[in-house]
């Protein structure tokens, strides 16, 4: 089995697709500048997986030391993860994100052409579909104009891959993923917000630990059966698990096209009144929340159609929604020692 760079390797998604690709046979460097990741998440690795993962503290906007990754060490593919991930802060500065998600993509692109790696793997997001004009959404749905920085920062990189695989040896698969949330069942790596949590379920893990005094429910005068948005919440191990599969794929060189596109979710929608119910019924911990006002940019509701990942990447998600949210809780108590 061969080595695989991945950029951003200690982050949420990052760190639990090493332990996946760990348990399929690949090894792994990982590259991380720890901007919004810990350097502890390398023991939580050692503990799972039995050593610790080759590790080097890296920025991707460093044209050079990009280059001496790739003159160093011999890659089979490359997943990267690497990126900022804020909606709002994109939107402070948004220089700060193109410079992150699309200056280093094209450094670390520059350097897989150069070095003959033809295997690449992208975190993209469902946020390319905007407000979606049907659901469940599938791959063939219109990309909408981004609404953030962030967003436009996952359609500009998605172009760029398709133009450059068009002229060259790359294949990639575009990962769009929709809400990851959960941990790893050790609860030994998990996500780690820095600060206060801007995503749901980071947001109820705090407030059920006692960090937060109460949940805010952005709206529930939405157009949907309790008023309050729905999205597809995804297990981070399913999440993971599908990167080891397409990773396969491009290295049996099974692909189709030289870019490929998958949805990964479960399929299944739930509104944050569920998510806030499902997480009280599975913990036996009763949450705290106020509904306030919408939160601008949120989109009503967006679930994926999971076809095209079942059918030819023989992928589906393993884990359900209450499973997810023990996980995620799980994770939050050990963290804090409850
Ligand atoms: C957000 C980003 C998305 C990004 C993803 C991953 C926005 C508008 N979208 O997705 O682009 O790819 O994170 O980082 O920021 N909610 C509450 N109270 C809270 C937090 C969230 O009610 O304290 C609600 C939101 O209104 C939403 C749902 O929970 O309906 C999920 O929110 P969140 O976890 O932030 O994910 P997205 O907004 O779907």
């Amino acid at each position: 089995m061969g080595k695989i760079l991945v950029t951003g390797g200690l982050g949420y998604i990052g760190s639990h697709t090493v332990v996946a690709l760990h348990e399929s046979g690949y090894s792994v460097l990982i590259v991380d500048d720890l901007s919004n990741s810990e350097r502890t998440v390398l023991q939580g690795l050692e503990k799972i997986i039995g050593f610790t993962p080759e590790f080097i503290e890296l920025d991707l906007r460093d044209k050079a030391a990009v280059k001496n990754i790739f003159d160093q060490h011999s890659f089979d593919g490359v997943i990267h993860f690497a990126a900022s991930k804020a909606v709002g802060e994109s939107v402070e500065n948004p220089l700060l994100y193109y410079e992150n998600n699309i200056n280093a993509l094209v450094y670390v692109l520059q350097n897989c052409v150069a070095h003959g790696v033809h295997n690449f793997i992208f975190s993209s997001s469902c946020t390319v579909y905007g407000e979606p004009d049907y659901l469940p959404i599938d791959e063939s749905a219109p990309i909408k104009r981004a609404l953030s920085p962030y967003g436009n920062t996952k359609q500009i990189a998605e172009e760029i891959l398709h133009d450059l695989c068009k002229v060259s040896d790359l294949r990639t698969i575009l990962l769009r993923y929709f809400n990851p949330i959960g941990a790893h069942d050790s609860a030994l790596i998990g996500e780690l917000p820095k600060g206060v949590p801007q995503n749901l379920v980071p947001f109820i893990t705090q407030t059920a630990a006692g960090l937060r005094e109460q949940l805010s429910v952005f709206g529930d005068d939405y157009p949907t059966a309790d008023g309050s948005c729905i999205r597809d919440y995804i297990h981070v191990m399913d999440l993971a698990e599908a990167h080891v599969v397409a990773l396969d794929r491009l290295v049996k060189k099974a692909q189709q096209e030289p870019v490929e596109v998958f949805n990964l979710g479960t399929g299944q929608g739930n509104s944050v009144l569920e998510v806030i119910k499902t997480f009280e019924e599975a913990t036996s911990v009763t949450l705290p929340y106020k509904i306030v006002g919408r939160r601008e940019g949120d989109v009503i509701a967006v679930y994926a159609d999971t076809k095209k990942a079942t059918q030819v990447l023989g992928w589906s998600t393993q884990r359900d929604l209450a499973t997810s949210l023990s996980s995620a809780w799980a994770w939050e108590k050990r963290i804090r020692g409850l």
